[in-house]
């Protein structure tokens, strides 16, 4: 996969909206379900409910970013049952999910949206893989620098050189001045 260009030339977005949290949506899972590991694993749940889905995720985003809908459900219940969850796989949907936002958000919005995702991958993972597991240390940093941005910790973003960006493609969120860039 080529992390180094947007998925796509459309100016990206300034806020998040009703539509373009839709849109969003619709182009991550469309992602998702092209992607040689993840698609499987997707199709095995959903196959015949992806509307259903979409729908959900849909409101599920609406609700963290837009705070105008009422996401009803369990996000560590409905992972529960799907057992055939692998490190790798926490990689690759956090990869193409940050990618696909990145290109559609300018920053300032796209933190919105990667910062809640980080969190909630986190700890599906720690569900998932035991309380043992080590976070892979770029998701870490990533959601730390991320928080820092948030709270308004962190210097102007900078543009670090990421060697082979996957799985983590955030480039503009850097590290703090006085941080050593790995
Ligand atoms: C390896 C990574 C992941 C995989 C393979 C995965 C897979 C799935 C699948 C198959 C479903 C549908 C379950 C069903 O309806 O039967 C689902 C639902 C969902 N996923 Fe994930 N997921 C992953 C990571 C995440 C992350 C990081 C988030 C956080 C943003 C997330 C948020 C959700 C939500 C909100 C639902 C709907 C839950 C509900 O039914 O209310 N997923 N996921």
């Amino acid at each position: 996969m080529n992390t180094e260009r947007p998925a796509t030339d459309a100016p990206r977005e300034r806020e998040p909206n009703e539509a373009n949290v839709r849109a969003l949506v619709e182009a991550f899972y469309r992602r998702v379900d092209d992607d040689p590991l993840l698609g499987p694993i997707f199709s095995r749940a959903l196959t015949g409910r992806w509307d259903e889905h979409l729908a959900k995720m849909t409101t599920f985003w609406s609700s963290l970013v837009l705070g105008s809908k009422q996401y009803r459900g369990n996000v560590q219940e409905a992972h529960r049952p799907i057992d055939d969850i692998e490190p790798r796989h926490f990689a690759r949907w956090l990869s193409l999910f940050l990618n696909t936002v990145e290109a559609r958000y300018e920053p300032a919005a796209a933190v919105q949206f990667m910062e809640p995702a980080l969190r909630i991958a986190h700890s599906l993972q720690l569900s998932k893989f035991g309380w043992e597991y080590q976070i892979p240390v770029e998701q870490q940093e990533l959601l730390a620098a991320l928080k820092r941005q948030r709270t308004g910790g962190a210097p102007e973003p900078r543009f670090p050189e990421r060697p082979d960006a996957e799985p983590f493609p955030a480039k503009f969120i850097g590290t703090s001045a006085d941080e050593k860039s790995r």
